[in-house]
Protein backbone atom coordinates (compact mmCIF):
# COMPACT_ATOMS: atom_id res chain seq x y z
CA UNK A 1 0.00 0.00 0.00
CA UNK A 2 1.64 3.21 -0.83
CA UNK A 3 0.21 5.64 1.37
CA UNK A 4 1.51 9.54 2.26
CA UNK A 5 0.62 12.44 3.89
CA UNK A 6 -0.31 16.00 2.91
CA UNK A 7 -1.55 19.44 3.70
CA UNK A 8 -3.28 20.08 0.53
CA UNK A 9 -6.54 20.20 0.91
CA UNK A 10 -8.11 19.76 -2.67
CA UNK A 11 -6.81 16.61 -3.92
CA UNK A 12 -7.44 14.31 -6.69
CA UNK A 13 -8.31 10.89 -5.73
CA UNK A 14 -11.06 8.36 -7.07
CA UNK A 15 -12.52 8.29 -3.90
CA UNK A 16 -12.63 11.46 -0.95
CA UNK A 17 -13.63 10.65 2.25
CA UNK A 18 -14.82 12.82 4.77
CA UNK A 19 -16.33 12.23 8.02
CA UNK A 20 -19.02 14.20 9.55
CA UNK A 21 -20.71 14.50 13.14
CA UNK A 22 -24.15 13.83 14.18
CA UNK A 23 -25.78 17.45 14.36
CA UNK A 24 -23.14 19.40 12.74
CA UNK A 25 -22.41 20.96 9.45
CA UNK A 26 -18.53 21.53 9.02
CA UNK A 27 -18.95 21.19 5.70
CA UNK A 28 -19.61 23.26 2.23
CA UNK A 29 -22.79 24.75 2.67
CA UNK A 30 -23.78 23.13 -0.77
CA UNK A 31 -23.10 19.70 0.78
CA UNK A 32 -24.36 20.29 4.06
CA UNK A 33 -27.90 20.96 1.98
CA UNK A 34 -27.51 17.84 -0.52
CA UNK A 35 -26.56 15.95 2.56
CA UNK A 36 -29.58 16.82 4.92
CA UNK A 37 -32.22 16.97 1.69
CA UNK A 38 -30.76 13.04 1.55
CA UNK A 39 -31.29 12.25 5.45
CA UNK A 40 -27.90 12.24 6.21
CA UNK A 41 -27.64 12.76 10.32
CA UNK A 42 -24.27 11.61 10.61
CA UNK A 43 -25.15 8.56 12.59
CA UNK A 44 -22.50 6.15 13.33
CA UNK A 45 -21.77 4.62 9.87
CA UNK A 46 -24.28 6.39 7.80
CA UNK A 47 -22.84 7.08 4.44
CA UNK A 48 -23.78 9.29 1.57
CA UNK A 49 -21.76 9.26 -1.71
CA UNK A 50 -22.38 12.50 -4.01
CA UNK A 51 -20.07 14.14 -6.62
CA UNK A 52 -18.78 17.74 -6.24
CA UNK A 53 -16.55 19.19 -9.27
CA UNK A 54 -16.48 15.96 -10.72
CA UNK A 55 -14.56 14.46 -7.59
CA UNK A 56 -16.28 11.33 -5.32
CA UNK A 57 -16.91 11.97 -2.04
CA UNK A 58 -18.13 9.50 0.54
CA UNK A 59 -19.26 11.48 3.69
CA UNK A 60 -19.12 8.87 6.59
CA UNK A 61 -21.28 9.58 9.93
CA UNK A 62 -19.26 9.73 12.81
CA UNK A 63 -21.78 9.31 15.26
CA UNK A 64 -22.20 12.22 18.47
CA UNK A 65 -19.24 13.88 19.01
CA UNK A 66 -18.67 13.17 22.75
CA UNK A 67 -18.75 9.48 22.19
CA UNK A 68 -16.17 9.66 19.43
CA UNK A 69 -12.49 7.77 19.94
CA UNK A 70 -9.51 6.10 18.37
CA UNK A 71 -11.23 2.75 17.87
CA UNK A 72 -14.34 4.60 16.21
CA UNK A 73 -12.30 6.27 13.75
CA UNK A 74 -10.44 2.73 13.03
CA UNK A 75 -13.71 1.49 12.24
CA UNK A 76 -14.82 4.53 10.21
CA UNK A 77 -11.51 4.34 8.49
CA UNK A 78 -11.84 0.69 7.58
CA UNK A 79 -15.46 1.01 6.76
CA UNK A 80 -14.79 2.93 4.24
CA UNK A 81 -11.63 1.25 3.21
CA UNK A 82 -13.89 -2.06 2.33
CA UNK A 83 -16.46 0.17 0.44
CA UNK A 84 -13.50 1.73 -2.04
CA UNK A 85 -12.63 -1.63 -2.33
CA UNK A 86 -16.23 -2.73 -3.33
CA UNK A 87 -16.55 0.18 -5.64
CA UNK A 88 -12.90 -0.97 -7.30
CA UNK A 89 -11.52 2.52 -6.72
CA UNK A 90 -7.59 2.47 -6.82
CA UNK A 91 -6.92 5.80 -5.26
CA UNK A 92 -8.35 7.18 -1.66
CA UNK A 93 -7.73 10.68 -0.14
CA UNK A 94 -9.12 11.71 2.81
CA UNK A 95 -9.82 14.03 5.63
CA UNK A 96 -10.84 11.64 8.70
CA UNK A 97 -7.09 12.28 10.05
CA UNK A 98 -7.75 15.22 11.30
CA UNK A 99 -11.17 14.41 12.74
CA UNK A 100 -11.60 16.59 16.22
CA UNK A 101 -11.07 14.39 19.02
CA UNK A 102 -10.36 14.69 22.83
CA UNK A 103 -7.22 12.97 23.92
CA UNK A 104 -5.93 11.97 20.38
CA UNK A 105 -2.76 14.10 19.00
CA UNK A 106 -2.58 14.21 15.12
CA UNK A 107 -0.02 11.02 15.18
CA UNK A 108 -2.57 9.00 17.11
CA UNK A 109 -5.06 9.71 14.51
CA UNK A 110 -3.35 9.41 11.62
CA UNK A 111 -2.13 6.24 12.81
CA UNK A 112 -5.87 5.13 13.46
CA UNK A 113 -6.80 5.86 10.25
CA UNK A 114 -4.04 4.00 8.80
CA UNK A 115 -4.72 1.06 10.35
CA UNK A 116 -8.34 1.21 9.31
CA UNK A 117 -7.59 1.87 5.98
CA UNK A 118 -4.82 -0.75 5.58
CA UNK A 119 -6.68 -3.33 7.34
CA UNK A 120 -10.43 -2.68 6.29
CA UNK A 121 -8.72 -2.88 1.67
CA UNK A 122 -7.13 -6.13 2.97
CA UNK A 123 -8.61 -9.11 0.96
CA UNK A 124 -6.81 -12.93 0.18
CA UNK A 125 -6.54 -13.45 -3.41
CA UNK A 126 -3.64 -15.43 -3.85
CA UNK A 127 -5.35 -18.42 -5.14
CA UNK A 128 -7.55 -16.70 -7.83
CA UNK A 129 -6.05 -17.29 -11.23
CA UNK A 130 -8.94 -15.76 -13.28
CA UNK A 131 -7.56 -12.79 -15.21
CA UNK A 132 -10.81 -10.92 -14.59
CA UNK A 133 -9.75 -11.42 -10.95
CA UNK A 134 -6.51 -10.42 -11.22
CA UNK A 135 -6.85 -7.04 -12.94
CA UNK A 136 -9.50 -6.20 -11.03
CA UNK A 137 -8.33 -2.86 -9.54
CA UNK A 138 -7.21 -2.46 -6.16
CA UNK A 139 -6.90 0.33 -3.70
CA UNK A 140 -3.31 0.83 -3.54
CA UNK A 141 -3.04 4.40 -3.24
CA UNK A 142 -3.95 6.83 -0.04
CA UNK A 143 -3.85 10.26 0.98
CA UNK A 144 -4.46 11.77 4.44
CA UNK A 145 -5.03 15.08 5.17
CA UNK A 146 -3.25 16.44 8.18
CA UNK A 147 -1.66 20.17 8.63
CA UNK A 148 0.80 18.34 11.73
CA UNK A 149 3.86 17.29 10.97
CA UNK A 150 3.82 14.35 13.76
CA UNK A 151 0.96 12.75 11.34
CA UNK A 152 3.48 10.94 9.57
CA UNK A 153 5.21 9.05 12.37
CA UNK A 154 1.24 8.03 13.58
CA UNK A 155 0.71 6.78 9.81
CA UNK A 156 4.31 4.68 9.40
CA UNK A 157 3.48 2.97 12.65
CA UNK A 158 -0.04 1.98 11.76
CA UNK A 159 1.28 1.11 8.47
CA UNK A 160 3.36 -1.34 9.96
CA UNK A 161 1.12 -2.66 12.45
CA UNK A 162 -1.72 -3.11 10.05
CA UNK A 163 0.87 -4.92 7.39
CA UNK A 164 1.94 -7.03 9.69
CA UNK A 165 -1.49 -8.12 10.72
CA UNK A 166 -2.21 -8.81 6.96
CA UNK A 167 0.69 -10.36 6.51
CA UNK A 168 -0.72 -12.85 9.55
CA UNK A 169 -4.08 -13.26 8.36
CA UNK A 170 -2.32 -14.47 4.84
CA UNK A 171 -1.19 -16.95 6.93
CA UNK A 172 -4.20 -17.62 8.58
CA UNK A 173 -6.00 -17.84 5.13
CA UNK A 174 -3.28 -20.30 3.38
CA UNK A 175 -4.63 -24.00 3.13
CA UNK A 176 -3.72 -26.17 5.42
CA UNK A 177 -1.88 -28.27 2.81
CA UNK A 178 0.14 -25.12 1.87
CA UNK A 179 0.57 -24.32 5.25
CA UNK A 180 2.01 -27.47 7.23
CA UNK A 181 3.82 -27.05 10.46
CA UNK A 182 7.20 -26.98 8.05
CA UNK A 183 6.05 -23.87 6.00
CA UNK A 184 4.83 -22.31 8.70
CA UNK A 185 8.65 -22.38 10.83
CA UNK A 186 9.90 -21.80 6.85
CA UNK A 187 7.86 -18.17 7.28
CA UNK A 188 9.24 -18.07 10.82
CA UNK A 189 12.47 -18.37 9.19
CA UNK A 190 11.88 -15.91 6.95
CA UNK A 191 10.58 -13.46 9.29
CA UNK A 192 14.25 -13.99 11.35
CA UNK A 193 16.28 -13.60 8.76
CA UNK A 194 15.15 -10.48 7.80
CA UNK A 195 14.90 -9.12 10.77
CA UNK A 196 18.26 -10.62 12.10
CA UNK A 197 16.59 -12.43 14.67
CA UNK A 198 17.78 -15.64 16.63
CA UNK A 199 15.56 -18.73 15.82
CA UNK A 200 15.42 -22.20 16.93
CA UNK A 201 13.11 -24.90 15.31
CA UNK A 202 12.77 -28.05 17.19
CA UNK A 203 11.78 -31.12 14.78
CA UNK A 204 10.14 -34.32 15.58
CA UNK A 205 13.59 -35.81 16.49
CA UNK A 206 14.46 -32.62 18.80
CA UNK A 207 11.42 -32.76 20.36
CA UNK A 208 12.00 -36.78 21.05
CA UNK A 209 15.18 -36.06 22.56
CA UNK A 210 13.29 -33.06 24.96
CA UNK A 211 10.74 -35.92 25.69
CA UNK A 212 8.05 -33.26 24.47
CA UNK A 213 5.74 -35.84 24.24
CA UNK A 214 2.59 -33.55 24.69
CA UNK A 215 3.43 -32.18 21.36
CA UNK A 216 4.68 -35.20 19.73
CA UNK A 217 1.21 -37.21 20.44
CA UNK A 218 -1.06 -34.53 18.90
CA UNK A 219 1.19 -34.46 15.63
CA UNK A 220 1.47 -38.38 15.60
CA UNK A 221 -2.09 -38.85 13.15
CA UNK A 222 -0.20 -36.98 10.97
CA UNK A 223 2.57 -37.24 8.12
CA UNK A 224 3.67 -33.67 9.10
CA UNK A 225 5.83 -33.35 11.66
CA UNK A 226 5.36 -31.11 14.34
CA UNK A 227 7.77 -28.55 15.24
CA UNK A 228 8.04 -25.87 18.23
CA UNK A 229 9.98 -22.77 16.87
CA UNK A 230 11.38 -19.95 19.25
CA UNK A 231 12.59 -17.11 18.21
CA UNK A 232 14.16 -14.16 19.73
CA UNK A 233 13.70 -10.56 18.97
CA UNK A 234 16.66 -8.92 21.61
CA UNK A 235 18.32 -11.72 23.37
CA UNK A 236 20.97 -9.16 25.42
CA UNK A 237 18.09 -7.56 26.93
CA UNK A 238 17.16 -7.28 30.95
CA UNK A 239 13.67 -8.03 30.30
CA UNK A 240 12.04 -10.82 28.73
CA UNK A 241 8.35 -11.56 28.28
CA UNK A 242 7.35 -15.11 26.31
CA UNK A 243 4.30 -15.18 23.99
CA UNK A 244 3.15 -18.78 22.94
CA UNK A 245 0.95 -19.48 20.31
CA UNK A 246 -0.99 -21.88 19.26
CA UNK A 247 -0.22 -22.96 15.97
CA UNK A 248 -2.41 -26.27 14.92
CA UNK A 249 -2.05 -26.09 11.23
CA UNK A 250 -5.18 -28.00 10.72
CA UNK A 251 -7.62 -29.74 13.55
CA UNK A 252 -9.40 -32.34 12.18
CA UNK A 253 -10.41 -33.18 15.61
CA UNK A 254 -8.30 -36.45 15.58
CA UNK A 255 -9.52 -39.68 16.58
CA UNK A 256 -12.52 -37.80 17.78
CA UNK A 257 -12.77 -36.28 14.39
CA UNK A 258 -14.75 -33.11 13.53
CA UNK A 259 -18.32 -33.74 12.35
CA UNK A 260 -19.68 -31.08 9.24
CA UNK A 261 -19.39 -28.09 9.10
CA UNK A 262 -17.09 -27.55 12.30
CA UNK A 263 -14.04 -28.72 10.19
CA UNK A 264 -14.34 -26.66 7.65
CA UNK A 265 -12.46 -23.95 8.38
CA UNK A 266 -9.66 -25.34 10.99
CA UNK A 267 -6.77 -24.00 8.45
CA UNK A 268 -6.97 -20.80 11.16
CA UNK A 269 -6.14 -23.14 13.89
CA UNK A 270 -2.65 -21.77 13.68
CA UNK A 271 -3.87 -17.95 14.41
CA UNK A 272 -2.19 -18.04 17.70
CA UNK A 273 1.00 -18.60 16.76
CA UNK A 274 0.73 -16.61 13.75
CA UNK A 275 -0.55 -14.04 15.97
CA UNK A 276 2.98 -14.05 17.81
CA UNK A 277 4.96 -14.21 14.90
CA UNK A 278 3.08 -10.95 14.18
CA UNK A 279 4.04 -9.34 17.28
CA UNK A 280 7.57 -10.88 17.28
CA UNK A 281 8.10 -9.19 13.74
CA UNK A 282 7.21 -6.18 14.84
CA UNK A 283 8.79 -5.91 18.02
CA UNK A 284 12.08 -6.30 15.76
CA UNK A 285 11.01 -3.55 13.34
CA UNK A 286 10.58 -0.91 16.19
CA UNK A 287 13.47 -2.29 17.63
CA UNK A 288 11.91 -2.29 21.61
CA UNK A 289 14.24 -2.85 24.49
CA UNK A 290 12.22 -5.72 26.04
CA UNK A 291 13.43 -9.39 24.78
CA UNK A 292 10.15 -11.29 22.67
CA UNK A 293 10.64 -15.08 23.31
CA UNK A 294 8.23 -16.28 20.49
CA UNK A 295 7.11 -19.78 20.95
CA UNK A 296 4.44 -21.27 18.64
CA UNK A 297 3.85 -24.95 19.46
CA UNK A 298 3.13 -26.40 15.80
CA UNK A 299 1.26 -29.74 14.68
CA UNK A 300 -1.57 -31.40 12.75
CA UNK A 301 -4.09 -33.22 14.13
CA UNK A 302 -5.03 -35.73 12.30
CA UNK A 303 -7.09 -38.93 12.92
CA UNK A 304 -3.88 -41.28 10.79
CA UNK A 305 -3.44 -44.90 11.83
CA UNK A 306 -0.35 -43.48 14.39
CA UNK A 307 -2.61 -40.84 15.68
CA UNK A 308 -2.69 -40.91 19.59
CA UNK A 309 -6.38 -42.76 21.08
CA UNK A 310 -8.59 -41.13 23.44
CA UNK A 311 -7.62 -43.03 26.84
CA UNK A 312 -4.15 -43.10 26.11
CA UNK A 313 -1.79 -41.08 28.56
CA UNK A 314 1.18 -39.18 28.05
CA UNK A 315 3.99 -38.07 30.19
CA UNK A 316 4.34 -33.86 29.18
CA UNK A 317 8.04 -32.19 28.96
CA UNK A 318 6.80 -31.16 32.51
CA UNK A 319 6.32 -34.54 33.47
CA UNK A 320 3.33 -34.07 34.43
CA UNK A 321 1.27 -37.14 33.15
CA UNK A 322 -1.78 -36.51 31.05
CA UNK A 323 -4.81 -37.80 30.10
CA UNK A 324 -5.71 -37.89 26.66
CA UNK A 325 -9.65 -37.48 26.95
CA UNK A 326 -10.41 -36.33 23.74
CA UNK A 327 -8.53 -35.84 20.51
CA UNK A 328 -10.12 -32.63 19.59
CA UNK A 329 -8.60 -30.71 22.99
CA UNK A 330 -5.35 -30.94 21.09
CA UNK A 331 -4.42 -27.31 21.66
CA UNK A 332 -4.06 -27.07 25.38
CA UNK A 333 -1.99 -30.28 24.80
CA UNK A 334 0.57 -28.64 22.02
CA UNK A 335 0.81 -25.29 24.79
CA UNK A 336 1.53 -27.30 27.68
CA UNK A 337 4.57 -28.54 26.46
CA UNK A 338 5.46 -25.03 25.34
CA UNK A 339 4.56 -22.87 28.87
CA UNK A 340 6.61 -25.08 30.42
CA UNK A 341 9.17 -24.71 27.65
CA UNK A 342 8.61 -20.69 28.23
CA UNK A 343 9.17 -20.64 32.07
CA UNK A 344 12.63 -22.26 31.91
CA UNK A 345 13.37 -19.41 29.86
CA UNK A 346 12.53 -17.23 33.11
CA UNK A 347 10.80 -14.61 31.23
CA UNK A 348 8.97 -12.06 33.46
CA UNK A 349 5.47 -13.08 32.35
CA UNK A 350 4.01 -15.86 29.65
CA UNK A 351 0.97 -14.83 27.39
CA UNK A 352 -0.05 -17.71 25.46
CA UNK A 353 -2.80 -17.26 22.56
CA UNK A 354 -4.98 -19.97 21.24
CA UNK A 355 -8.11 -20.30 19.04
CA UNK A 356 -8.75 -22.95 21.84
CA UNK A 357 -12.20 -23.24 22.07
CA UNK A 358 -15.37 -23.11 20.29
CA UNK A 359 -17.44 -22.37 23.68
CA UNK A 360 -15.50 -19.03 23.79
CA UNK A 361 -17.93 -18.20 20.71
CA UNK A 362 -20.93 -19.15 23.17
CA UNK A 363 -19.78 -17.01 25.91
CA UNK A 364 -18.20 -13.89 24.00
CA UNK A 365 -19.16 -14.48 20.19
CA UNK A 366 -17.41 -12.51 17.54
CA UNK A 367 -16.35 -9.81 19.93
CA UNK A 368 -13.85 -10.10 22.47
CA UNK A 369 -11.44 -12.82 23.27
CA UNK A 370 -11.50 -14.52 26.76
CA UNK A 371 -8.73 -13.76 28.95
CA UNK A 372 -8.04 -15.61 31.70
CA UNK A 373 -4.93 -14.57 34.02
CA UNK A 374 -2.93 -15.66 37.64
CA UNK A 375 -1.48 -11.85 38.22
CA UNK A 376 -3.20 -8.39 38.94
CA UNK A 377 -0.11 -6.18 37.02
CA UNK A 378 0.21 -8.55 34.02
CA UNK A 379 -3.57 -8.27 33.70
CA UNK A 380 -3.90 -4.46 33.88
CA UNK A 381 -0.99 -4.35 31.29
CA UNK A 382 -2.82 -6.67 28.75
CA UNK A 383 -6.41 -4.23 29.65
CA UNK A 384 -4.09 -1.41 28.87
CA UNK A 385 -3.41 -2.36 25.46
CA UNK A 386 -6.80 -3.92 24.66
CA UNK A 387 -8.17 -0.31 24.86
CA UNK A 388 -5.54 1.34 22.98
CA UNK A 389 -5.58 -1.06 20.28
CA UNK A 390 -9.26 -1.87 20.30
CA UNK A 391 -8.71 -5.89 20.27
CA UNK A 392 -10.88 -6.38 23.38
CA UNK A 393 -10.52 -8.88 26.13
CA UNK A 394 -13.04 -10.13 28.54
CA UNK A 395 -11.82 -11.75 31.99
CA UNK A 396 -12.93 -15.27 32.60
CA UNK A 397 -11.93 -16.52 36.23
CA UNK A 398 -9.69 -19.13 37.47
CA UNK A 399 -11.75 -20.49 40.46
CA UNK A 400 -10.86 -24.22 41.98
CA UNK A 401 -14.35 -25.98 41.25
CA UNK A 402 -12.63 -25.70 37.59
CA UNK A 403 -8.99 -27.01 38.74
CA UNK A 404 -11.21 -30.29 40.22
CA UNK A 405 -12.86 -30.52 36.87
CA UNK A 406 -9.56 -31.16 35.27
CA UNK A 407 -7.77 -33.38 37.84
CA UNK A 408 -7.55 -36.85 36.14
CA UNK A 409 -8.81 -39.71 36.98
CA UNK A 410 -6.04 -42.40 36.10
CA UNK A 411 -3.12 -39.89 35.35
CA UNK A 412 -2.41 -35.78 37.16
CA UNK A 413 -4.37 -33.96 34.73
CA UNK A 414 -7.38 -34.69 31.85
CA UNK A 415 -7.51 -32.74 28.92
CA UNK A 416 -11.19 -32.31 29.35
CA UNK A 417 -13.24 -31.27 32.02
CA UNK A 418 -15.94 -32.82 34.17
CA UNK A 419 -18.89 -32.71 31.48
CA UNK A 420 -21.12 -31.22 34.83
CA UNK A 421 -18.35 -28.55 35.35
CA UNK A 422 -19.38 -26.99 31.78
CA UNK A 423 -17.70 -23.71 31.09
CA UNK A 424 -15.49 -25.01 28.14
CA UNK A 425 -13.32 -21.80 27.90
CA UNK A 426 -12.87 -21.62 31.51
CA UNK A 427 -11.78 -25.24 31.76
CA UNK A 428 -9.23 -25.19 28.80
CA UNK A 429 -7.36 -21.99 30.45
CA UNK A 430 -7.37 -24.10 33.62
CA UNK A 431 -5.57 -26.84 32.23
CA UNK A 432 -3.04 -25.15 30.88
CA UNK A 433 -2.48 -23.05 34.29
CA UNK A 434 -1.72 -26.68 35.90
CA UNK A 435 1.43 -26.12 34.21
CA UNK A 436 2.61 -23.26 35.30
CA UNK A 437 4.68 -23.13 38.19
CA UNK A 438 5.00 -19.57 39.48
CA UNK A 439 5.58 -16.78 36.80
CA UNK A 440 2.85 -14.55 35.98
CA UNK A 441 1.08 -16.17 33.31
CA UNK A 442 -1.99 -14.94 30.78
CA UNK A 443 -4.04 -16.79 28.48
CA UNK A 444 -5.83 -15.50 25.71
CA UNK A 445 -8.61 -17.57 23.74
CA UNK A 446 -9.15 -16.09 20.55
CA UNK A 447 -11.79 -19.02 19.76
CA UNK A 448 -14.27 -16.09 18.41
CA UNK A 449 -11.87 -13.74 17.48
CA UNK A 450 -9.44 -16.05 15.05
CA UNK A 451 -11.71 -16.03 12.51
CA UNK A 452 -14.37 -14.18 10.98
CA UNK A 453 -17.82 -15.71 9.22
CA UNK A 454 -18.21 -11.99 7.89
CA UNK A 455 -16.78 -8.75 7.28
CA UNK A 456 -16.99 -6.27 10.47
CA UNK A 457 -15.45 -2.88 9.83
CA UNK A 458 -11.88 -3.47 9.15
CA UNK A 459 -12.07 -7.00 9.83
CA UNK A 460 -12.96 -8.53 6.25
CA UNK A 461 -14.31 -11.90 6.55
CA UNK A 462 -11.59 -15.15 7.30
CA UNK A 463 -8.14 -14.52 9.52
CA UNK A 464 -8.57 -11.56 10.83
CA UNK A 465 -5.05 -11.27 12.55
CA UNK A 466 -6.41 -10.66 16.06
CA UNK A 467 -3.30 -9.73 19.17
CA UNK A 468 -1.06 -9.06 16.50
CA UNK A 469 -1.44 -5.09 17.77
CA UNK A 470 -2.65 -6.26 21.40
CA UNK A 471 0.76 -8.10 21.89
CA UNK A 472 3.04 -5.64 20.08
CA UNK A 473 1.39 -2.91 22.24
CA UNK A 474 1.58 -4.92 25.61
CA UNK A 475 5.46 -5.20 24.26
CA UNK A 476 6.17 -1.61 23.35
CA UNK A 477 4.66 -0.63 27.27
CA UNK A 478 6.97 -3.51 29.05
CA UNK A 479 8.37 -1.99 31.95
N1 LIG B 1 -9.67 -25.60 17.59
C1 LIG B 1 -10.76 -26.02 18.39
C2 LIG B 1 -11.56 -24.85 18.97
C3 LIG B 1 -12.28 -23.99 17.99
C4 LIG B 1 -13.52 -24.36 17.49
C5 LIG B 1 -11.76 -22.76 17.64
C6 LIG B 1 -14.19 -23.53 16.61
C7 LIG B 1 -12.43 -21.94 16.77
C8 LIG B 1 -13.64 -22.31 16.26
C9 LIG B 1 -10.27 -26.85 19.57
O1 LIG B 1 -9.14 -27.61 19.35
C10 LIG B 1 -11.37 -27.78 19.97
O2 LIG B 1 -11.74 -28.60 19.18
N2 LIG B 1 -11.88 -27.59 21.18
C11 LIG B 1 -12.94 -28.37 21.69
C12 LIG B 1 -12.58 -28.82 23.05
C13 LIG B 1 -13.46 -29.91 23.60
C14 LIG B 1 -13.24 -31.20 22.85
C15 LIG B 1 -13.16 -30.08 25.07
C16 LIG B 1 -14.17 -27.47 21.74
O3 LIG B 1 -14.06 -26.29 22.07
O4 LIG B 1 -15.24 -27.95 21.38
ZN1 LIG C 1 -9.57 -29.52 18.49
ZN1 LIG D 1 -7.86 -26.85 17.88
Amino acid sequence: MNIKITTENKIKAELFVMGQFEGEKNLKESISRLAKEDKFTGEFKQTYLFSDEDQPIMLMGLGKKADFNLEKLRKIAGFSARKAVEYKVRSLATTLSQTEMKGADAAKKAQAVTEGLILGAYKFVRYKTETKEKETPKLCNIVLISKDKSAIKGMEKGKLLAETANYVRDLVNTPAADMTPTLLANEAKKVAEENKLKITVFGKKELEQKKMNSIIGVGRGSVQEPKLIVIETNPKAKKKIALVGKGITFDSGGLDIKPWPYMVNMKSDMAGAAAVLGAVRIAAKLKLSVNIVGIMACAENMPGGTAQRPGDIITSYSKKTIEVVNTDAEGRLVLADAVTYAEEQKPEAIIDIATLTGSCIVALGYSAAALICNDENLKKSLKKASAETGELLWELPLLDDFRDAVKGKLADVKNVGNEKAGAGTITGGTFIESFIQKTPWAHIDIGGMGWFIEDKDYVPEGGTGFGVRLLASLAENWK
